[in-house]
Protein backbone atom coordinates (compact mmCIF):
# COMPACT_ATOMS: atom_id res chain seq x y z
CA UNK A 1 0.00 0.00 0.00
CA UNK A 2 1.42 3.17 -1.10
CA UNK A 3 2.34 5.09 2.45
CA UNK A 4 2.92 9.24 1.88
CA UNK A 5 4.69 11.67 4.65
CA UNK A 6 2.44 14.74 4.39
CA UNK A 7 3.70 17.90 6.54
CA UNK A 8 0.62 19.93 7.46
CA UNK A 9 0.94 23.33 8.57
CA UNK A 10 -2.89 24.54 9.42
CA UNK A 11 -1.66 27.92 9.70
CA UNK A 12 -3.84 30.66 10.49
CA UNK A 13 -7.58 31.61 11.50
CA UNK A 14 -9.70 29.28 9.64
CA UNK A 15 -6.78 27.52 8.02
CA UNK A 16 -6.98 25.89 11.52
CA UNK A 17 -10.41 24.74 11.27
CA UNK A 18 -10.09 23.39 7.21
CA UNK A 19 -7.21 21.64 7.66
CA UNK A 20 -8.92 18.91 9.73
CA UNK A 21 -11.89 18.73 7.36
CA UNK A 22 -9.02 18.17 4.23
CA UNK A 23 -7.22 15.53 6.36
CA UNK A 24 -10.82 13.57 7.34
CA UNK A 25 -11.77 13.44 3.91
CA UNK A 26 -7.94 12.19 2.30
CA UNK A 27 -8.29 9.49 5.50
CA UNK A 28 -11.58 8.64 3.75
CA UNK A 29 -10.98 8.19 0.37
CA UNK A 30 -7.10 6.48 1.56
CA UNK A 31 -9.28 4.10 2.67
CA UNK A 32 -11.33 3.15 -0.04
CA UNK A 33 -8.21 3.44 -2.83
CA UNK A 34 -5.90 2.26 -0.26
CA UNK A 35 -3.56 4.91 0.08
CA UNK A 36 -2.16 5.51 3.66
CA UNK A 37 -1.28 9.06 5.50
CA UNK A 38 1.05 10.20 7.67
CA UNK A 39 0.36 13.33 8.55
CA UNK A 40 3.51 15.09 10.36
CA UNK A 41 1.84 18.99 11.60
CA UNK A 42 3.58 22.11 12.01
CA UNK A 43 2.32 25.06 14.48
CA UNK A 44 4.18 27.37 12.15
CA UNK A 45 1.96 30.92 11.98
CA UNK A 46 1.39 33.98 13.13
CA UNK A 47 0.99 32.91 16.61
CA UNK A 48 4.30 31.22 16.23
CA UNK A 49 5.50 34.67 15.11
CA UNK A 50 4.47 36.15 18.47
CA UNK A 51 5.69 33.61 20.68
CA UNK A 52 9.17 32.98 18.62
CA UNK A 53 9.87 36.21 16.72
CA UNK A 54 9.63 34.06 13.72
CA UNK A 55 7.21 32.25 11.38
CA UNK A 56 8.72 29.24 11.37
CA UNK A 57 12.12 28.24 12.73
CA UNK A 58 15.43 28.61 11.04
CA UNK A 59 15.74 24.78 9.77
CA UNK A 60 12.07 24.41 9.28
CA UNK A 61 12.68 23.99 5.18
CA UNK A 62 14.88 21.29 6.54
CA UNK A 63 12.41 19.17 8.56
CA UNK A 64 10.08 19.33 5.56
CA UNK A 65 12.60 18.75 2.72
CA UNK A 66 12.11 15.37 2.52
CA UNK A 67 8.27 14.75 3.23
CA UNK A 68 5.75 13.67 0.19
CA UNK A 69 4.07 16.68 -0.31
CA UNK A 70 2.83 19.93 1.91
CA UNK A 71 -0.76 20.51 3.29
CA UNK A 72 -1.17 24.08 3.80
CA UNK A 73 -4.47 26.20 5.34
CA UNK A 74 -3.57 29.72 5.66
CA UNK A 75 -0.82 32.26 6.63
CA UNK A 76 -1.45 35.65 7.52
CA UNK A 77 -3.57 37.55 10.91
CA UNK A 78 -4.16 40.72 12.41
CA UNK A 79 -1.12 41.72 14.66
CA UNK A 80 1.61 40.61 12.01
CA UNK A 81 2.02 42.62 9.03
CA UNK A 82 1.19 40.63 5.89
CA UNK A 83 4.35 41.16 4.30
CA UNK A 84 6.24 40.12 7.33
CA UNK A 85 3.78 36.45 7.31
CA UNK A 86 4.09 36.05 3.60
CA UNK A 87 7.90 36.49 3.25
CA UNK A 88 8.87 34.59 6.12
CA UNK A 89 6.85 31.38 5.68
CA UNK A 90 4.97 31.29 2.34
CA UNK A 91 7.36 32.78 -0.14
CA UNK A 92 10.56 31.01 1.91
CA UNK A 93 8.45 27.63 0.88
CA UNK A 94 7.68 28.53 -2.79
CA UNK A 95 10.94 29.68 -3.66
CA UNK A 96 13.45 27.25 -1.75
CA UNK A 97 11.07 24.27 -3.15
CA UNK A 98 11.02 25.46 -6.50
CA UNK A 99 7.75 25.21 -6.91
CA UNK A 100 7.54 27.85 -10.26
CA UNK A 101 4.31 26.63 -10.78
CA UNK A 102 0.98 27.94 -9.01
CA UNK A 103 -1.99 25.86 -10.49
CA UNK A 104 -5.86 26.81 -10.02
CA UNK A 105 -8.62 24.92 -11.52
CA UNK A 106 -11.56 27.08 -12.58
CA UNK A 107 -14.45 24.73 -12.74
CA UNK A 108 -17.64 25.98 -12.29
CA UNK A 109 -18.94 22.65 -9.96
CA UNK A 110 -22.03 20.98 -9.90
CA UNK A 111 -24.41 22.56 -7.74
CA UNK A 112 -22.79 25.91 -7.74
CA UNK A 113 -23.75 28.97 -9.19
CA UNK A 114 -21.84 31.19 -11.16
CA UNK A 115 -22.26 35.52 -10.38
CA UNK A 116 -21.92 35.23 -13.98
CA UNK A 117 -25.70 35.07 -15.51
CA UNK A 118 -26.71 31.55 -17.56
CA UNK A 119 -23.31 30.31 -16.78
CA UNK A 120 -23.25 26.38 -16.52
CA UNK A 121 -20.62 24.08 -15.74
CA UNK A 122 -20.03 23.03 -19.58
CA UNK A 123 -18.85 26.95 -19.94
CA UNK A 124 -16.34 27.53 -17.04
CA UNK A 125 -14.15 24.82 -16.82
CA UNK A 126 -10.27 25.62 -17.48
CA UNK A 127 -6.84 26.69 -15.20
CA UNK A 128 -4.52 29.43 -14.49
CA UNK A 129 -1.07 28.60 -14.49
CA UNK A 130 1.12 31.29 -12.79
CA UNK A 131 4.48 31.57 -12.99
CA UNK A 132 5.51 31.82 -8.87
CA UNK A 133 9.05 32.13 -8.68
CA UNK A 134 9.99 35.17 -10.28
CA UNK A 135 8.92 38.55 -12.91
CA UNK A 136 7.30 41.38 -10.39
CA UNK A 137 7.40 40.37 -7.46
CA UNK A 138 11.21 40.29 -6.83
CA UNK A 139 13.51 41.37 -4.22
CA UNK A 140 15.53 43.60 -6.66
CA UNK A 141 14.66 47.42 -5.94
CA UNK A 142 15.00 49.53 -3.10
CA UNK A 143 13.69 53.28 -1.93
CA UNK A 144 15.85 56.46 -1.52
CA UNK A 145 15.65 59.73 0.48
CA UNK A 146 12.97 58.21 2.57
CA UNK A 147 10.56 60.87 3.99
CA UNK A 148 11.87 63.92 1.61
CA UNK A 149 10.03 65.55 -1.16
CA UNK A 150 12.71 63.84 -2.90
CA UNK A 151 11.33 60.01 -1.96
CA UNK A 152 11.41 57.28 -4.74
CA UNK A 153 10.65 53.59 -4.53
CA UNK A 154 11.90 51.39 -7.15
CA UNK A 155 11.05 47.91 -7.99
CA UNK A 156 12.56 45.69 -10.80
CA UNK A 157 10.42 42.57 -12.50
CA UNK A 158 13.10 39.78 -13.02
CA UNK A 159 12.03 37.40 -16.02
CA UNK A 160 14.76 34.16 -16.82
CA UNK A 161 14.24 32.32 -20.28
CA UNK A 162 14.52 29.68 -17.65
CA UNK A 163 11.62 30.58 -15.80
CA UNK A 164 9.61 31.90 -18.88
CA UNK A 165 9.75 28.56 -21.03
CA UNK A 166 9.39 26.34 -17.73
CA UNK A 167 6.23 27.77 -16.97
CA UNK A 168 5.08 28.16 -20.31
CA UNK A 169 6.03 24.31 -21.49
CA UNK A 170 4.57 23.15 -18.43
CA UNK A 171 1.02 24.87 -19.74
CA UNK A 172 1.57 23.36 -23.20
CA UNK A 173 1.87 20.23 -21.34
CA UNK A 174 -0.91 20.29 -19.29
CA UNK A 175 -3.30 21.51 -22.11
CA UNK A 176 -2.06 18.35 -24.33
CA UNK A 177 -3.63 15.90 -21.55
CA UNK A 178 -6.79 18.19 -22.01
CA UNK A 179 -9.51 17.47 -24.74
CA UNK A 180 -9.72 21.28 -26.33
CA UNK A 181 -5.68 21.69 -26.25
CA UNK A 182 -5.80 25.50 -26.10
CA UNK A 183 -3.09 27.61 -24.72
CA UNK A 184 -3.69 31.53 -23.96
CA UNK A 185 -0.86 33.70 -22.87
CA UNK A 186 -1.77 36.91 -20.67
CA UNK A 187 0.89 39.38 -21.70
CA UNK A 188 1.06 43.10 -21.61
CA UNK A 189 3.51 43.98 -24.26
CA UNK A 190 1.61 47.54 -25.30
CA UNK A 191 2.55 48.84 -22.18
CA UNK A 192 5.69 46.96 -20.52
CA UNK A 193 7.95 47.20 -23.41
CA UNK A 194 11.05 45.10 -22.04
CA UNK A 195 9.75 42.12 -20.33
CA UNK A 196 6.22 41.23 -21.78
CA UNK A 197 8.11 41.59 -25.48
CA UNK A 198 10.35 38.93 -24.16
CA UNK A 199 7.89 37.02 -23.13
CA UNK A 200 5.46 37.32 -25.81
CA UNK A 201 9.39 35.99 -27.86
CA UNK A 202 9.37 32.78 -25.67
CA UNK A 203 5.70 32.10 -25.81
CA UNK A 204 6.18 31.83 -29.61
CA UNK A 205 9.13 29.95 -29.61
CA UNK A 206 8.32 27.89 -26.77
CA UNK A 207 4.70 27.06 -28.62
CA UNK A 208 6.46 25.40 -31.77
CA UNK A 209 7.41 22.46 -29.70
CA UNK A 210 3.61 21.90 -29.37
CA UNK A 211 2.14 21.47 -32.91
CA UNK A 212 -0.93 19.70 -31.38
CA UNK A 213 -1.70 22.06 -29.17
CA UNK A 214 -3.73 26.28 -30.26
CA UNK A 215 -2.39 29.27 -29.02
CA UNK A 216 -3.63 32.77 -28.70
CA UNK A 217 -2.22 35.78 -26.37
CA UNK A 218 -4.52 38.52 -25.08
CA UNK A 219 -3.59 41.56 -22.55
CA UNK A 220 -3.81 41.43 -19.50
CA UNK A 221 -6.78 43.77 -19.23
CA UNK A 222 -9.22 42.44 -21.78
CA UNK A 223 -8.15 39.14 -21.10
CA UNK A 224 -9.67 39.78 -17.45
CA UNK A 225 -12.60 41.18 -19.31
CA UNK A 226 -13.26 37.92 -20.99
CA UNK A 227 -12.63 35.80 -18.09
CA UNK A 228 -16.08 37.78 -17.01
CA UNK A 229 -17.54 37.91 -20.66
CA UNK A 230 -16.41 34.95 -22.07
CA UNK A 231 -14.55 32.10 -19.52
CA UNK A 232 -15.95 29.72 -22.09
CA UNK A 233 -13.34 30.81 -24.18
CA UNK A 234 -10.33 29.33 -22.18
CA UNK A 235 -8.40 25.94 -21.39
CA UNK A 236 -5.41 26.90 -20.22
CA UNK A 237 -4.33 30.35 -19.39
CA UNK A 238 -0.84 31.07 -18.50
CA UNK A 239 0.83 34.13 -16.72
CA UNK A 240 3.53 35.99 -14.96
CA UNK A 241 3.67 35.87 -11.10
CA UNK A 242 1.12 39.30 -10.87
CA UNK A 243 -0.88 38.91 -13.73
CA UNK A 244 -1.59 34.80 -12.78
CA UNK A 245 -2.10 36.17 -8.99
CA UNK A 246 -5.06 38.46 -10.09
CA UNK A 247 -6.42 36.11 -12.67
CA UNK A 248 -6.66 33.08 -9.98
CA UNK A 249 -8.64 35.23 -7.93
CA UNK A 250 -10.77 36.77 -10.99
CA UNK A 251 -10.69 32.70 -11.81
CA UNK A 252 -12.39 31.32 -9.31
CA UNK A 253 -15.16 34.36 -8.03
CA UNK A 254 -16.13 33.49 -11.62
CA UNK A 255 -16.68 29.98 -10.85
CA UNK A 256 -18.87 30.94 -8.01
CA UNK A 257 -16.88 31.44 -4.37
CA UNK A 258 -13.24 31.81 -3.48
CA UNK A 259 -13.96 30.02 -0.54
CA UNK A 260 -14.34 26.66 -2.55
CA UNK A 261 -11.20 27.67 -4.87
CA UNK A 262 -8.02 24.80 -4.47
CA UNK A 263 -4.43 25.63 -5.34
CA UNK A 264 -1.50 24.01 -5.79
CA UNK A 265 2.53 25.06 -5.54
CA UNK A 266 4.18 22.66 -8.09
CA UNK A 267 8.01 21.95 -8.59
CA UNK A 268 7.12 20.06 -11.34
CA UNK A 269 10.98 18.30 -11.13
CA UNK A 270 10.08 16.05 -8.11
CA UNK A 271 13.36 17.19 -6.52
CA UNK A 272 10.91 18.94 -3.16
CA UNK A 273 7.89 18.78 -2.13
CA UNK A 274 4.98 20.10 -3.46
CA UNK A 275 2.22 22.39 -1.55
CA UNK A 276 -1.37 22.20 -1.69
CA UNK A 277 -3.34 25.17 -0.36
CA UNK A 278 -6.71 26.94 -0.52
CA UNK A 279 -7.05 30.18 -2.24
CA UNK A 280 -8.26 31.97 0.41
CA UNK A 281 -6.89 33.12 3.45
CA UNK A 282 -7.30 33.41 7.45
CA UNK A 283 -10.55 34.82 7.20
CA UNK A 284 -10.45 36.49 10.15
CA UNK A 285 -13.83 37.69 10.51
CA UNK A 286 -15.10 34.68 10.60
CA UNK A 287 -12.37 32.37 12.43
CA UNK A 288 -12.91 30.53 15.56
CA UNK A 289 -16.66 30.11 14.54
CA UNK A 290 -17.08 26.91 12.99
CA UNK A 291 -18.67 28.25 10.07
CA UNK A 292 -15.94 28.46 7.34
CA UNK A 293 -16.08 25.97 4.38
CA UNK A 294 -14.04 23.09 3.78
CA UNK A 295 -14.61 22.79 0.22
CA UNK A 296 -11.17 24.94 -1.26
CA UNK A 297 -8.78 22.67 1.17
CA UNK A 298 -10.66 19.81 0.65
CA UNK A 299 -10.55 20.36 -2.83
CA UNK A 300 -6.64 21.28 -2.71
CA UNK A 301 -6.23 17.93 -1.01
CA UNK A 302 -7.53 16.02 -4.49
CA UNK A 303 -4.56 18.11 -6.02
CA UNK A 304 -2.41 16.73 -3.70
CA UNK A 305 -3.91 12.85 -4.66
CA UNK A 306 -3.54 13.58 -8.20
CA UNK A 307 0.39 15.13 -7.83
CA UNK A 308 0.97 12.11 -5.82
CA UNK A 309 -0.09 9.74 -8.95
CA UNK A 310 -3.92 8.91 -7.44
CA UNK A 311 -6.23 10.56 -10.50
CA UNK A 312 -9.12 7.76 -9.44
CA UNK A 313 -8.73 8.92 -5.48
CA UNK A 314 -9.11 13.04 -6.78
CA UNK A 315 -11.73 12.04 -8.66
CA UNK A 316 -13.74 10.69 -6.11
CA UNK A 317 -12.97 13.89 -3.86
CA UNK A 318 -14.37 15.77 -6.27
CA UNK A 319 -17.13 14.22 -7.05
CA UNK A 320 -17.92 13.75 -3.54
CA UNK A 321 -17.48 17.50 -3.41
CA UNK A 322 -20.33 17.98 -6.20
CA UNK A 323 -22.50 15.30 -4.43
CA UNK A 324 -22.82 17.29 -1.09
CA UNK A 325 -22.99 20.89 -2.66
CA UNK A 326 -26.29 19.71 -4.02
CA UNK A 327 -27.70 19.36 -0.64
CA UNK A 328 -27.86 22.75 1.51
CA UNK A 329 -28.17 21.15 4.96
CA UNK A 330 -24.64 20.01 4.37
CA UNK A 331 -22.97 23.21 3.05
CA UNK A 332 -21.66 26.17 4.94
CA UNK A 333 -23.78 29.50 5.12
CA UNK A 334 -21.47 31.29 2.47
CA UNK A 335 -22.99 29.14 -0.07
CA UNK A 336 -26.74 29.50 1.96
CA UNK A 337 -26.29 26.11 3.86
CA UNK A 338 -26.43 25.49 7.27
CA UNK A 339 -23.68 22.99 7.78
CA UNK A 340 -21.01 23.67 10.24
CA UNK A 341 -17.02 23.63 9.11
CA UNK A 342 -17.43 19.61 10.44
CA UNK A 343 -20.37 18.63 8.96
CA UNK A 344 -19.91 19.91 5.72
CA UNK A 345 -16.45 18.26 5.94
CA UNK A 346 -18.10 15.15 7.45
CA UNK A 347 -20.57 15.09 4.80
CA UNK A 348 -17.80 14.94 1.70
CA UNK A 349 -16.28 12.14 3.64
CA UNK A 350 -18.70 10.05 4.39
CA UNK A 351 -19.62 10.45 -0.07
CA UNK A 352 -15.93 9.96 -1.06
CA UNK A 353 -15.70 7.10 0.89
CA UNK A 354 -18.94 5.46 -0.59
P1 LIG B 1 -9.63 35.92 3.02
O1 LIG B 1 -9.66 34.96 1.92
O2 LIG B 1 -9.08 35.43 4.31
O3 LIG B 1 -11.12 36.47 3.30
C1 LIG B 1 -11.87 37.22 2.33
C2 LIG B 1 -13.37 37.08 2.62
O4 LIG B 1 -13.82 35.78 2.22
C3 LIG B 1 -13.72 37.20 4.10
O5 LIG B 1 -14.95 37.87 4.24
C4 LIG B 1 -13.85 35.76 4.55
O6 LIG B 1 -14.72 35.57 5.64
C5 LIG B 1 -14.35 35.06 3.30
N1 LIG B 1 -13.84 33.69 3.24
C6 LIG B 1 -12.58 33.31 2.90
N2 LIG B 1 -12.45 31.98 2.98
C7 LIG B 1 -13.65 31.51 3.35
C8 LIG B 1 -14.14 30.19 3.61
N3 LIG B 1 -13.35 29.11 3.48
N4 LIG B 1 -15.42 30.06 4.02
C9 LIG B 1 -16.22 31.13 4.14
N5 LIG B 1 -15.81 32.41 3.92
C10 LIG B 1 -14.54 32.58 3.53
O7 LIG B 1 -8.81 37.19 2.52
P2 LIG B 1 -8.32 38.49 3.33
O8 LIG B 1 -9.35 38.90 4.31
O9 LIG B 1 -7.86 39.42 2.30
O10 LIG B 1 -7.03 38.03 4.12
C11 LIG B 1 -7.01 37.63 5.50
C12 LIG B 1 -5.62 37.17 5.87
O11 LIG B 1 -5.30 36.00 5.13
C13 LIG B 1 -4.53 38.18 5.54
O12 LIG B 1 -3.58 38.15 6.59
C14 LIG B 1 -3.93 37.69 4.25
O13 LIG B 1 -2.60 38.05 4.08
C15 LIG B 1 -4.06 36.19 4.43
N6 LIG B 1 -4.10 35.47 3.16
C16 LIG B 1 -3.36 34.33 3.09
C17 LIG B 1 -3.36 33.56 1.96
C18 LIG B 1 -2.55 32.32 1.98
O14 LIG B 1 -2.24 31.78 3.02
N7 LIG B 1 -2.20 31.78 0.83
C19 LIG B 1 -4.13 33.93 0.78
C20 LIG B 1 -4.94 35.12 0.96
C21 LIG B 1 -4.90 35.86 2.12
MG1 LIG C 1 -3.59 35.94 -4.42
Amino acid sequence: MPRYRIATIPGDGIGMEVVPEGIRVLEAVGRRFDIEFQWDHFDWSCAHYRTHGEMMPDDGLARIRHHDAIFLGAVGFPGVPDHVSLWGLLIPIRRQFRQYIALRPVRLLRGMTSPLAGRTAKDIDFYVVRENNEGEYSEVGGRLFRGTEREMAMQEAVFTRTGTDAVMRYAFELARKRPRKHVTSATKSNGIVHTMPFWDERFASVKQAYPDVSADQYHIDILAAHFVMNPDRFDVVVASNLFGDILSDLGPAVAGSLGIAPGANINPEREFPSMFEPVHGSAPDIAGQGIANPIGQIWSGAMMLEHLGHADAAKAVVDAIETVLGDPASCTRDLGGTASTRECGAAIAIAAAA
